[in-house]
Protein backbone atom coordinates (compact mmCIF):
# COMPACT_ATOMS: atom_id res chain seq x y z
CA UNK A 1 0.00 0.00 0.00
CA UNK A 2 2.50 2.30 -1.21
CA UNK A 3 -0.29 5.58 -1.06
CA UNK A 4 -0.68 5.09 3.38
CA UNK A 5 -0.95 8.59 4.81
CA UNK A 6 2.68 10.34 5.86
CA UNK A 7 1.73 11.86 9.16
CA UNK A 8 3.60 14.55 10.49
CA UNK A 9 5.19 15.79 13.87
CA UNK A 10 3.25 18.68 15.90
CA UNK A 11 5.48 21.34 16.80
CA UNK A 12 4.99 24.98 17.72
CA UNK A 13 0.71 24.54 15.82
CA UNK A 14 2.19 23.64 12.48
CA UNK A 15 2.33 19.85 11.28
CA UNK A 16 5.55 19.23 9.95
CA UNK A 17 8.25 16.88 8.62
CA UNK A 18 11.40 15.33 10.76
CA UNK A 19 14.46 17.03 9.50
CA UNK A 20 15.38 13.84 8.96
CA UNK A 21 13.29 13.57 6.05
CA UNK A 22 12.89 9.68 7.33
CA UNK A 23 9.81 7.83 8.28
CA UNK A 24 8.81 5.02 10.07
CA UNK A 25 5.90 2.29 9.17
CA UNK A 26 2.83 1.78 11.49
CA UNK A 27 1.65 -1.99 10.64
CA UNK A 28 -1.36 -4.18 11.90
CA UNK A 29 -0.14 -7.05 14.41
CA UNK A 30 -2.96 -8.59 13.36
CA UNK A 31 -2.31 -8.79 10.05
CA UNK A 32 0.85 -6.80 9.32
CA UNK A 33 0.15 -6.66 5.58
CA UNK A 34 -2.09 -4.13 6.14
CA UNK A 35 -0.18 -0.58 6.18
CA UNK A 36 -1.79 2.28 8.47
CA UNK A 37 0.52 4.94 7.77
CA UNK A 38 4.02 6.36 7.90
CA UNK A 39 5.10 8.64 10.50
CA UNK A 40 8.34 10.80 11.49
CA UNK A 41 11.76 8.90 12.53
CA UNK A 42 12.91 12.04 14.09
CA UNK A 43 15.90 12.95 15.82
CA UNK A 44 17.23 15.31 18.40
CA UNK A 45 16.81 18.28 16.30
CA UNK A 46 12.94 18.31 15.95
CA UNK A 47 13.24 17.21 19.64
CA UNK A 48 15.16 20.83 20.26
CA UNK A 49 12.60 22.80 18.15
CA UNK A 50 9.85 21.20 19.82
CA UNK A 51 11.25 21.96 23.53
CA UNK A 52 12.14 25.55 22.01
CA UNK A 53 8.29 25.92 20.76
CA UNK A 54 7.19 24.54 24.29
CA UNK A 55 9.28 26.74 26.05
CA UNK A 56 7.93 29.53 24.42
CA UNK A 57 4.54 29.08 24.47
CA UNK A 58 4.92 28.41 28.52
CA UNK A 59 5.32 32.03 29.14
CA UNK A 60 1.79 32.63 28.16
CA UNK A 61 0.23 29.36 29.03
CA UNK A 62 1.24 29.87 32.77
CA UNK A 63 -0.46 33.04 32.78
CA UNK A 64 -4.07 32.04 31.01
CA UNK A 65 -6.41 31.05 34.41
CA UNK A 66 -7.05 27.59 35.21
CA UNK A 67 -10.66 27.35 34.71
CA UNK A 68 -9.94 28.55 31.28
CA UNK A 69 -7.48 25.85 30.31
CA UNK A 70 -10.43 23.49 32.25
CA UNK A 71 -12.49 24.28 29.78
CA UNK A 72 -10.15 23.63 26.80
CA UNK A 73 -9.57 20.40 28.70
CA UNK A 74 -13.24 19.90 28.43
CA UNK A 75 -13.65 20.57 24.63
CA UNK A 76 -10.86 18.07 24.38
CA UNK A 77 -13.09 14.96 25.86
CA UNK A 78 -16.09 16.28 23.89
CA UNK A 79 -13.80 16.23 20.46
CA UNK A 80 -12.93 12.45 22.02
CA UNK A 81 -16.73 11.51 22.80
CA UNK A 82 -17.28 12.48 19.05
CA UNK A 83 -14.29 10.36 17.25
CA UNK A 84 -14.64 7.57 19.70
CA UNK A 85 -15.99 5.14 17.99
CA UNK A 86 -13.05 5.65 14.63
CA UNK A 87 -10.35 6.34 16.55
CA UNK A 88 -11.34 2.83 18.64
CA UNK A 89 -11.03 1.06 15.36
CA UNK A 90 -7.77 2.50 14.55
CA UNK A 91 -6.53 1.84 17.88
CA UNK A 92 -7.70 -1.66 17.49
CA UNK A 93 -5.67 -1.95 14.06
CA UNK A 94 -2.32 0.17 15.27
CA UNK A 95 -2.52 -2.19 18.28
CA UNK A 96 -4.60 -5.06 18.12
CA UNK A 97 -6.64 -5.25 21.62
CA UNK A 98 -10.26 -5.83 20.65
CA UNK A 99 -12.90 -2.82 19.79
CA UNK A 100 -14.77 -2.82 23.43
CA UNK A 101 -10.89 -2.23 25.11
CA UNK A 102 -10.06 0.54 22.81
CA UNK A 103 -13.51 2.05 23.29
CA UNK A 104 -12.72 1.86 26.91
CA UNK A 105 -8.94 2.79 26.48
CA UNK A 106 -10.47 6.63 24.93
CA UNK A 107 -13.20 6.24 27.13
CA UNK A 108 -10.86 6.74 30.34
CA UNK A 109 -8.54 9.39 28.05
CA UNK A 110 -12.40 11.64 28.04
CA UNK A 111 -12.72 10.65 31.84
CA UNK A 112 -9.38 12.21 32.36
CA UNK A 113 -10.13 15.49 30.00
CA UNK A 114 -13.53 16.59 32.07
CA UNK A 115 -11.83 15.41 35.84
CA UNK A 116 -8.75 17.28 35.10
CA UNK A 117 -11.42 20.23 33.50
CA UNK A 118 -12.96 20.28 36.64
CA UNK A 119 -9.15 20.50 38.57
CA UNK A 120 -8.96 23.78 36.30
CA UNK A 121 -11.51 25.52 39.56
CA UNK A 122 -9.95 23.29 42.57
CA UNK A 123 -6.07 22.75 42.82
CA UNK A 124 -6.74 24.15 46.29
CA UNK A 125 -3.83 24.73 48.34
CA UNK A 126 -4.15 25.21 51.96
CA UNK A 127 -4.39 28.90 54.06
CA UNK A 128 -3.18 27.94 58.04
CA UNK A 129 -2.79 30.90 60.78
CA UNK A 130 0.46 31.96 61.23
CA UNK A 131 2.30 31.78 65.05
CA UNK A 132 2.94 35.94 64.35
CA UNK A 133 0.15 38.38 64.84
CA UNK A 134 -0.83 40.29 61.32
CA UNK A 135 0.40 37.63 59.33
CA UNK A 136 -1.06 35.57 56.48
CA UNK A 137 0.11 32.18 55.05
CA UNK A 138 -0.90 30.30 52.01
CA UNK A 139 0.49 27.45 49.79
CA UNK A 140 -0.11 27.47 46.26
CA UNK A 141 0.77 25.13 43.04
CA UNK A 142 3.03 26.68 40.48
CA UNK A 143 3.43 24.74 37.29
CA UNK A 144 6.70 23.94 36.29
CA UNK A 145 7.48 24.11 32.58
CA UNK A 146 8.31 22.50 29.81
CA UNK A 147 6.86 18.81 30.48
CA UNK A 148 8.01 15.34 28.38
CA UNK A 149 5.75 12.65 28.39
CA UNK A 150 6.99 9.28 26.72
CA UNK A 151 3.97 6.84 26.66
CA UNK A 152 3.71 3.12 25.82
CA UNK A 153 1.68 1.05 23.42
CA UNK A 154 -0.25 -0.66 25.37
CA UNK A 155 -3.06 2.52 26.32
CA UNK A 156 -1.87 4.11 23.60
CA UNK A 157 -4.50 7.79 24.71
CA UNK A 158 -5.42 6.54 28.10
CA UNK A 159 -2.04 7.03 29.46
CA UNK A 160 -0.70 9.49 27.70
CA UNK A 161 -4.10 11.69 28.54
CA UNK A 162 -2.81 10.59 32.08
CA UNK A 163 -0.12 12.87 32.10
CA UNK A 164 -1.17 15.35 29.20
CA UNK A 165 -4.36 16.44 30.97
CA UNK A 166 -2.91 17.38 34.81
CA UNK A 167 0.65 18.76 32.76
CA UNK A 168 -1.78 20.94 30.71
CA UNK A 169 -4.22 21.92 33.70
CA UNK A 170 -1.29 23.01 35.99
CA UNK A 171 0.01 25.25 33.36
CA UNK A 172 3.08 23.28 31.80
CA UNK A 173 3.74 22.95 27.99
CA UNK A 174 4.48 19.33 26.27
CA UNK A 175 6.31 17.44 23.99
CA UNK A 176 4.80 13.99 23.75
CA UNK A 177 7.19 11.73 22.83
CA UNK A 178 4.38 8.18 22.09
CA UNK A 179 5.32 4.54 21.37
CA UNK A 180 6.23 3.85 17.77
CA UNK A 181 3.62 1.06 17.71
CA UNK A 182 0.66 3.60 18.65
CA UNK A 183 1.45 6.66 16.93
CA UNK A 184 -1.86 7.19 15.41
CA UNK A 185 -3.40 7.53 18.32
CA UNK A 186 -1.06 10.38 19.28
CA UNK A 187 -1.68 11.85 16.22
CA UNK A 188 -5.46 11.64 17.39
CA UNK A 189 -5.39 12.98 20.68
CA UNK A 190 -2.73 15.64 19.18
CA UNK A 191 -5.77 16.72 16.59
CA UNK A 192 -8.40 16.73 19.36
CA UNK A 193 -6.16 19.54 21.50
CA UNK A 194 -5.85 21.40 18.16
CA UNK A 195 -9.20 20.95 17.41
CA UNK A 196 -10.24 22.14 20.87
CA UNK A 197 -8.04 25.18 20.65
CA UNK A 198 -5.11 24.51 22.31
CA UNK A 199 -2.42 27.42 21.98
CA UNK A 200 0.62 27.04 19.23
CA UNK A 201 3.41 25.19 20.90
CA UNK A 202 1.44 24.05 24.48
CA UNK A 203 1.54 20.57 23.17
CA UNK A 204 3.99 19.17 20.59
CA UNK A 205 4.14 15.49 19.53
CA UNK A 206 7.53 14.30 17.98
CA UNK A 207 7.16 10.54 16.71
CA UNK A 208 10.83 8.42 16.63
CA UNK A 209 12.58 6.38 18.41
CA UNK A 210 13.43 6.43 22.19
CA UNK A 211 17.03 7.34 21.62
CA UNK A 212 16.29 9.67 18.64
CA UNK A 213 13.62 11.44 20.91
CA UNK A 214 13.20 10.21 23.93
CA UNK A 215 17.03 10.42 25.18
CA UNK A 216 17.34 14.27 23.84
CA UNK A 217 14.24 15.03 25.81
CA UNK A 218 15.26 13.69 29.02
CA UNK A 219 18.63 15.36 28.38
CA UNK A 220 17.11 19.04 27.42
CA UNK A 221 18.15 21.32 30.07
CA UNK A 222 14.96 23.23 28.98
CA UNK A 223 12.58 19.90 29.92
CA UNK A 224 11.78 20.72 33.86
CA UNK A 225 9.80 17.01 34.35
CA UNK A 226 9.44 13.92 32.22
CA UNK A 227 6.87 11.46 32.56
CA UNK A 228 7.54 7.78 31.92
CA UNK A 229 5.42 4.89 31.29
CA UNK A 230 7.17 1.43 30.23
CA UNK A 231 9.35 -1.10 31.21
CA UNK A 232 11.45 -1.11 34.88
CA UNK A 233 14.29 -1.53 32.47
CA UNK A 234 13.91 1.10 30.39
CA UNK A 235 12.73 2.94 33.57
CA UNK A 236 16.10 2.83 35.33
CA UNK A 237 17.84 4.55 32.28
CA UNK A 238 15.14 7.33 32.01
CA UNK A 239 16.11 7.69 35.91
CA UNK A 240 19.91 8.19 35.41
CA UNK A 241 19.49 10.57 32.03
CA UNK A 242 17.52 12.72 34.32
CA UNK A 243 19.38 12.97 37.43
CA UNK A 244 22.47 15.20 36.31
CA UNK A 245 20.12 18.30 35.66
CA UNK A 246 18.11 17.03 38.81
CA UNK A 247 14.50 16.66 36.37
CA UNK A 248 11.73 15.62 38.48
CA UNK A 249 10.69 12.09 36.57
CA UNK A 250 7.40 10.49 37.22
CA UNK A 251 8.05 6.61 36.88
CA UNK A 252 5.17 3.62 36.10
CA UNK A 253 6.67 0.46 35.09
CA UNK A 254 6.57 -3.15 35.99
CA UNK A 255 3.84 -5.50 37.35
CA UNK A 256 3.40 -9.23 38.44
CA UNK A 257 0.10 -8.81 39.96
CA UNK A 258 -1.52 -11.19 41.48
CA UNK A 259 -5.06 -11.99 42.64
CA UNK A 260 -5.42 -13.97 45.78
CA UNK A 261 -8.16 -16.58 45.92
CA UNK A 262 -9.46 -17.72 49.51
CA UNK A 263 -11.32 -21.12 50.13
CA UNK A 264 -14.44 -19.01 50.82
CA UNK A 265 -14.47 -17.00 47.66
CA UNK A 266 -17.23 -17.26 44.75
CA UNK A 267 -15.15 -19.32 42.46
CA UNK A 268 -16.80 -18.46 39.64
CA UNK A 269 -16.58 -14.71 40.27
CA UNK A 270 -13.01 -15.33 40.82
CA UNK A 271 -12.21 -17.58 37.54
CA UNK A 272 -14.17 -14.53 35.36
CA UNK A 273 -11.52 -11.98 37.23
CA UNK A 274 -8.42 -14.01 36.19
CA UNK A 275 -9.44 -14.30 32.86
CA UNK A 276 -10.26 -10.92 32.24
CA UNK A 277 -7.41 -9.86 34.44
CA UNK A 278 -4.99 -12.63 32.27
CA UNK A 279 -5.93 -12.43 29.00
CA UNK A 280 -7.52 -8.85 28.82
CA UNK A 281 -5.62 -6.54 26.50
CA UNK A 282 -3.54 -10.44 25.67
CA UNK A 283 -2.17 -9.85 29.16
CA UNK A 284 0.10 -6.76 28.35
CA UNK A 285 -1.41 -4.28 30.91
CA UNK A 286 1.20 -3.38 33.83
CA UNK A 287 -1.77 -4.50 35.61
CA UNK A 288 -2.45 -7.80 34.18
CA UNK A 289 -3.19 -10.62 36.32
CA UNK A 290 -0.02 -12.87 35.91
CA UNK A 291 0.24 -15.01 38.87
CA UNK A 292 -3.07 -16.27 40.66
CA UNK A 293 -2.87 -17.37 44.38
CA UNK A 294 -5.15 -20.00 45.33
CA UNK A 295 -5.97 -21.82 48.30
CA UNK A 296 -5.39 -25.32 48.60
CA UNK A 297 -8.60 -26.56 49.43
CA UNK A 298 -10.70 -24.71 46.12
CA UNK A 299 -7.61 -25.10 43.91
CA UNK A 300 -9.18 -28.05 41.22
CA UNK A 301 -12.39 -26.40 40.84
CA UNK A 302 -10.59 -23.18 40.10
CA UNK A 303 -8.27 -24.68 37.71
CA UNK A 304 -10.73 -26.76 36.03
CA UNK A 305 -12.99 -23.70 35.66
CA UNK A 306 -10.29 -21.22 34.80
CA UNK A 307 -8.83 -23.91 32.03
CA UNK A 308 -12.40 -24.44 30.39
CA UNK A 309 -12.62 -20.94 30.01
CA UNK A 310 -9.23 -20.21 28.87
CA UNK A 311 -9.55 -22.63 25.88
CA UNK A 312 -12.88 -20.94 24.62
CA UNK A 313 -11.45 -17.40 24.46
CA UNK A 314 -11.87 -16.89 20.94
CA UNK A 315 -8.66 -15.29 19.49
CA UNK A 316 -8.52 -13.35 16.42
CA UNK A 317 -8.51 -9.55 14.75
CA UNK A 318 -9.62 -6.98 17.21
CA UNK A 319 -12.41 -5.59 14.75
CA UNK A 320 -14.28 -8.48 14.80
CA UNK A 321 -16.70 -8.16 17.40
CA UNK A 322 -16.70 -11.62 18.61
CA UNK A 323 -13.46 -11.74 19.26
CA UNK A 324 -12.16 -12.19 22.77
CA UNK A 325 -8.56 -11.44 22.64
CA UNK A 326 -6.48 -9.88 20.21
CA UNK A 327 -2.52 -10.25 19.05
CA UNK A 328 0.57 -9.26 21.19
CA UNK A 329 1.46 -6.02 19.78
CA UNK A 330 4.83 -7.02 18.01
CA UNK A 331 7.59 -9.77 16.95
CA UNK A 332 9.24 -8.89 19.68
CA UNK A 333 6.33 -9.14 22.06
CA UNK A 334 5.56 -12.52 21.16
CA UNK A 335 8.88 -14.01 21.10
CA UNK A 336 9.27 -13.15 24.48
CA UNK A 337 6.17 -14.30 25.22
CA UNK A 338 7.01 -17.79 23.82
CA UNK A 339 10.56 -17.40 25.72
CA UNK A 340 8.80 -17.19 28.95
CA UNK A 341 6.32 -19.99 27.71
CA UNK A 342 9.81 -22.91 27.55
CA UNK A 343 10.93 -21.63 30.61
CA UNK A 344 7.26 -22.42 32.05
CA UNK A 345 7.81 -25.62 30.78
CA UNK A 346 10.72 -26.91 32.22
CA UNK A 347 9.41 -24.73 36.06
CA UNK A 348 5.36 -25.98 36.73
CA UNK A 349 2.89 -27.55 34.59
CA UNK A 350 1.68 -26.37 31.19
CA UNK A 351 -1.81 -26.79 31.96
CA UNK A 352 -3.27 -25.28 28.41
CA UNK A 353 -1.99 -23.17 25.95
CA UNK A 354 1.92 -22.94 25.19
CA UNK A 355 1.97 -22.01 21.52
CA UNK A 356 1.75 -19.52 18.91
CA UNK A 357 -1.21 -19.48 16.49
CA UNK A 358 0.79 -19.24 13.13
CA UNK A 359 -1.89 -20.75 10.38
CA UNK A 360 -4.91 -19.78 8.48
CA UNK A 361 -6.42 -16.64 9.51
CA UNK A 362 -3.59 -15.75 12.25
CA UNK A 363 -0.95 -16.60 9.00
CA UNK A 364 0.14 -13.04 9.43
CA UNK A 365 -0.09 -11.83 12.94
CA UNK A 366 1.17 -12.35 15.97
CA UNK A 367 -1.15 -14.13 17.75
CA UNK A 368 -0.20 -16.77 21.15
CA UNK A 369 -2.84 -19.22 22.72
CA UNK A 370 -4.02 -18.25 26.06
CA UNK A 371 -1.46 -20.12 28.42
CA UNK A 372 -2.15 -21.26 32.03
CA UNK A 373 0.64 -22.46 34.23
CA UNK A 374 -0.14 -24.74 37.37
CA UNK A 375 1.97 -25.59 40.78
CA UNK A 376 4.21 -22.97 40.27
CA UNK A 377 6.64 -21.92 42.63
CA UNK A 378 6.36 -18.62 44.12
CA UNK A 379 9.78 -18.39 43.12
CA UNK A 380 9.81 -19.80 39.96
CA UNK A 381 10.71 -17.63 36.85
CA UNK A 382 7.06 -17.04 35.32
CA UNK A 383 6.46 -16.50 38.57
CA UNK A 384 8.62 -13.40 39.41
CA UNK A 385 9.71 -11.64 36.00
CA UNK A 386 6.74 -9.34 34.02
CA UNK A 387 6.30 -11.60 31.05
CA UNK A 388 3.61 -8.80 29.39
CA UNK A 389 1.46 -11.71 27.25
CA UNK A 390 -0.87 -14.34 28.11
CA UNK A 391 0.54 -16.50 30.79
CA UNK A 392 -0.85 -16.98 33.77
CA UNK A 393 1.00 -18.65 36.64
CA UNK A 394 -1.01 -20.55 39.03
CA UNK A 395 0.00 -20.59 42.55
CA UNK A 396 -1.24 -22.99 45.75
CA UNK A 397 -1.23 -21.50 48.98
CA UNK A 398 -2.38 -22.60 52.58
CA UNK A 399 -3.67 -19.74 54.19
CA UNK A 400 -4.08 -15.85 53.78
CA UNK A 401 -1.17 -14.93 55.55
CA UNK A 402 1.16 -16.74 52.80
CA UNK A 403 -1.01 -15.36 50.43
CA UNK A 404 -0.37 -11.91 50.82
CA UNK A 405 3.72 -12.96 51.92
CA UNK A 406 3.46 -14.57 48.22
CA UNK A 407 1.83 -11.52 46.66
CA UNK A 408 4.28 -8.83 48.32
CA UNK A 409 7.53 -11.46 47.09
CA UNK A 410 8.19 -9.47 44.18
CA UNK A 411 10.54 -6.53 43.09
CA UNK A 412 6.64 -4.97 41.63
CA UNK A 413 4.12 -3.66 43.70
CA UNK A 414 1.66 -2.47 41.08
CA UNK A 415 -1.83 -4.11 42.09
CA UNK A 416 -2.86 -6.59 43.53
CA UNK A 417 -6.30 -8.30 44.57
CA UNK A 418 -8.69 -10.80 46.93
CA UNK A 419 -11.60 -12.98 46.40
CA UNK A 420 -13.08 -13.80 49.79
CA UNK A 421 -16.55 -13.52 51.24
CA UNK A 422 -15.03 -12.69 54.70
CA UNK A 423 -14.65 -9.04 55.41
CA UNK A 424 -12.02 -9.21 58.07
CA UNK A 425 -9.67 -11.10 55.34
CA UNK A 426 -10.51 -8.39 53.03
CA UNK A 427 -9.82 -5.92 55.38
CA UNK A 428 -6.14 -7.77 56.12
CA UNK A 429 -5.66 -8.54 53.08
CA UNK A 430 -5.99 -4.73 52.32
CA UNK A 431 -3.69 -3.22 54.97
CA UNK A 432 -1.04 -6.08 54.26
CA UNK A 433 -0.58 -5.92 50.43
CA UNK A 434 2.00 -3.83 49.49
CA UNK A 435 0.67 -2.85 46.24
CA UNK A 436 0.16 0.95 45.11
CA UNK A 437 -3.29 -0.46 43.49
CA UNK A 438 -5.47 -2.97 45.92
CA UNK A 439 -9.21 -4.72 44.52
CA UNK A 440 -11.99 -6.67 46.69
CA UNK A 441 -13.79 -8.98 44.57
CA UNK A 442 -12.63 -7.86 41.63
CA UNK A 443 -9.59 -8.30 39.09
CA UNK A 444 -6.39 -6.54 39.42
CA UNK A 445 -7.42 -4.22 36.31
CA UNK A 446 -9.71 -1.88 36.33
CA UNK A 447 -8.70 1.88 37.85
CA UNK A 448 -10.79 4.57 37.55
CA UNK A 449 -8.91 7.86 36.81
CA UNK A 450 -10.26 9.49 40.15
CA UNK A 451 -7.94 7.72 42.13
CA UNK A 452 -3.86 7.62 42.42
CA UNK A 453 -2.58 4.64 39.77
CA UNK A 454 0.96 3.67 40.78
CA UNK A 455 3.19 1.14 42.33
CA UNK A 456 5.56 0.27 45.27
CA UNK A 457 9.01 -1.21 44.80
CA UNK A 458 10.14 -1.30 40.75
CA UNK A 459 7.06 -0.54 39.98
CA UNK A 460 7.53 3.40 40.36
CA UNK A 461 9.31 5.98 42.41
CA UNK A 462 6.94 7.25 44.73
CA UNK A 463 4.63 9.39 42.36
CA UNK A 464 1.15 8.58 41.03
CA UNK A 465 -0.78 9.33 38.32
CA UNK A 466 -4.69 10.37 38.07
CA UNK A 467 -6.76 11.54 41.08
CA UNK A 468 -5.24 15.02 42.64
CA UNK A 469 -1.98 13.10 43.09
CA UNK A 470 -1.24 13.90 39.21
CA UNK A 471 -1.27 17.44 39.81
CA UNK A 472 1.55 16.83 42.26
CA UNK A 473 3.82 15.37 39.52
CA UNK A 474 3.29 18.60 37.52
CA UNK A 475 3.40 21.26 39.85
CA UNK A 476 5.52 22.81 42.73
CA UNK A 477 4.18 23.96 45.92
CA UNK A 478 5.00 27.49 46.58
CA UNK A 479 4.60 28.60 50.21
CA UNK A 480 3.80 32.96 50.41
CA UNK A 481 4.07 34.77 53.50
CA UNK A 482 2.24 38.19 53.72
CA UNK A 483 3.01 40.51 56.76
CA UNK A 484 1.27 43.01 57.25
CA UNK A 485 1.87 44.34 60.76
CA UNK A 486 4.25 47.02 59.66
CA UNK A 487 7.28 46.41 61.21
CA UNK A 488 9.72 43.05 61.36
CA UNK A 489 8.38 40.22 62.44
CA UNK A 490 11.13 37.20 63.20
CA UNK A 491 9.36 34.04 63.16
CA UNK A 492 10.36 31.36 65.55
CA UNK A 493 12.34 34.50 67.39
CA UNK A 494 10.34 37.00 68.36
CA UNK A 495 7.96 36.17 71.45
CA UNK A 496 4.80 37.61 71.00
CA UNK A 497 2.71 38.55 74.63
CA UNK A 498 -1.14 38.77 74.76
C1 LIG B 1 -2.00 -0.61 32.47
O1 LIG B 1 -2.22 -1.58 33.19
O2 LIG B 1 -1.06 -0.62 31.70
O3 LIG B 1 -6.45 -0.10 35.46
C2 LIG B 1 -2.91 0.56 32.52
C3 LIG B 1 -6.64 -0.43 34.31
C4 LIG B 1 -6.68 0.60 33.22
C5 LIG B 1 -5.32 1.16 32.96
C6 LIG B 1 -4.26 0.11 32.94
N1 LIG B 1 -7.58 1.64 33.60
O4 LIG B 1 -6.78 -1.58 34.02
Amino acid sequence: MPDAKVYRNFIGGEWVESVTRKTFENRNPADTRELLGHFQASNEEDVKRAVEAAAEAYKRWRLVPAPKRGEILYRVGQILVKSKEDWARQMTQEMGKILKETRGDIQEAIDMSYYMAGEGRRQFGVTTPSELPNKFMMSVRMPMGVSALITPWNFPMAIPSWKMMPALVCGNTVVFKPASYTPLSAYNLVKACEEAGVPKGVVNLVTGSGRGVGLPLMKSDAVKVVSFTGSTEVGRAVSEACAPTFKRSNMEMGGKNAQMVMDDARIDLAVEGALWGGFGTTGQRCTATSRVIVHKKVMKEFLDKFMARAKALKIGNGLNPSVEMGPLVCEDQLNTVMKYVEIGKKEAKLLCGGSPLKSGDFAHGYFHEPTIFAEVDPHATIAQEEIFGPVVSVIPCDSLEQAIQMNNDTIYGLSSSIYTQDVNRAFQAMRDAYTGIFYVNSSTIGAEVHLPFGGTNHTGNGHRESGTAALDVFSEWKAIYVDFSGKLQKAQIDDVTW
